[in-house]
């Protein structure tokens, strides 16, 4: 007999950056109960489901979510209590109702998407097989290879670099663990060079170096040379990713690099053409702002045959706008990220949209994260072979890959490690 949600019970946490969040407990008839924790962005997309906060200025200087854990232990609670536990879509379709407003504002998307993944989880718990089997299904085996953010810039620290990420992607690596091992040691050499000529190795959001360099240019020479300093090469066992988050430096129709000094530039100008010549770049997130939808198309007639061009801000994980991507071919991959959009179910159908397009598709943290590991077992469960989950240092990032470490040694000889990107 399918188990019964009985209780839900929701609390203020902390996230990485000392800010609350909500953590949600599903509790089942049966005994069996199901923990989430939820994610906060810093560069949000302007379409993103609504993350609600108090505006008490008496506490965390507004940030305080007390009236959304209110919501999920008065009116949600009040709803879900004697709902089965599973399936999932129903659970979540009574959230966006009960909501009803089209970026869940009334409830908040902290507070749906809390009891969206905690109810999953006391699900997967209840068939008493692991969250990544409950979500995906038998044929759930393939660990993602991890976009590793050595470097952070833009809103992630306070640094002189206007481009947010600067990724490491261990693709050439055998196993999952091997990527991870091949990252690490990358991550160390980056950290050696970068004291040795003086710079800082104080690390940002996403637990990434935070550098005041000069360019772009000089971000990538130390991440290859890093890369060769650990005894791998570059393009072949570790490829280079970016994402710009190119809104936050987007105004009116031109790119200013503000943090840099100043330099403006044209959306043509922005192309990323010689970085593409120069590095081994597999991957290009949000190169250009989200409304700019010329600048996205431009770049995918230039080199979208070779490599992955990823919206973030984009699409914030939103049907609505991948379906407009795919029918402008836009990019060929899509940034997901459960909190944009706010349940489980929306995100497996943007998933869904996605394979069904042949495109590409990331499962991705928040730069404000918690200890949880709900994503680790979300990019198994769906399938296409890529996480972003932070740099090599910070335990609310290690804890992603620590958990997929866990996973591939669950799943034995059934574990496949292989590169999504086409090769260049
Ligand atoms: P955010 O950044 O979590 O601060 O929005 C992550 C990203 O842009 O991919
Ligand atoms: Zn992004």
């Amino acid at each position: 007999m399918t188990a019964v949600i009985q209780a839900l019970d929701a609390f203020e946490i902390l996230d990485s950056r000392g800010y609350p969040t909500l953590r949600v407990v599903a509790r089942l008839d049966n005994g069996h109960a199901g923990t989430a924790s939820v994610p906060s962005g810093a560069s949000t997309g302007r379409y993103e489901a609504l993350e609600l906060r108090d505006g008490d200025m008496m506490r965390y200087g507004g940030k305080g979510v007390l009236k959304v854990v209110s919501h999920v232990n008065g009116i949600i609670r009040n709803r879900l209590v004697g709902m089965a536990v599973s399936p999932q879509e129903p659970i979540d379709t009574t959230l966006i109702v009960l909501d009803g407003t089209e970026n869940k504002s009334k409830l908040g998307a902290n507070a749906i998407l809390g009891v969206s993944m905690a109810i999953a989880r006391a699900a997967a718990s209840a068939a008493g097989v692991p969250l990544y089997r409950y979500l995906g299904g038998a044929s759930a085996t393939r660990l993602p290879v991890p976009m590793m953010n050595v470097i952070n810039g833009g809103r992630h620290a306070q640094n002189s670099l206007d481009f947010q990420e600067f990724m490491i992607v261990p693709h050439g690596a055998p196993t999952f663990a091997e990527a991870l091992r091949y990252g690490a040691e990358t991550f160390h050499a980056l950290h050696d060079l970068l004291h040795r000529a003086g710079h800082s190795t104080a690390v940002g959001d996403e637990g990434g170096f935070a550098p005041d360099l000069r360019t772009i240019e000089e971000a990538c020479e130390l991440i290859v040379a890093a890369i060769r300093k650990a005894g791998l090469r570059p393009g072949v066992d570790v490829a280079l990713a970016f994402d710009p988050a190119a809104s936050s430096f987007a105004k009116d129709d031109k790119y200013v690099f503000a943090k840099s000094g100043g330099k403006t530039l044209s959306r043509d100008e922005l192309l990323y053409n010689r970085l593409l010549e120069v590095y081994p770049i597999v991957s290009i997130e949000d190169g250009f702002a989200e409304n700019d939808w010329d600048g996205f198309r431009l770049q995918m007639a230039a080199c979208g045959d070779h490599i992955q061009i990823v919206g973030d801000d984009l699409y914030v994980t939103n049907p609505r706008f991948i379906r407009r991507g795919i029918d402008s071919r836009a990019t060929n991959a899509v940034l997901i990220k459960l909190n944009q959009i706010g349940t489980v179910t929306e995100t497996m159908k943007a998933v869904q949209m996605c394979r069904d397009a042949g495109w590409g598709y990331v499962i991705s943290h928040r730069s404000g994260e918690t200890e949880d590991t709900f994503i680790a077992d979300f990019a198994v469960a769906m399938g296409g072979g890529q996480i972003k989950a932070g740099s090599l240092s910070r335990s609310e990032r290690l804890a992603k890959y620590n958990r997929l470490l866990e996973i591939e040694r669950e799943l034995g000889p059934a574990a496949i490690y292989e590169s999504p990107f086409l090769t260049h």
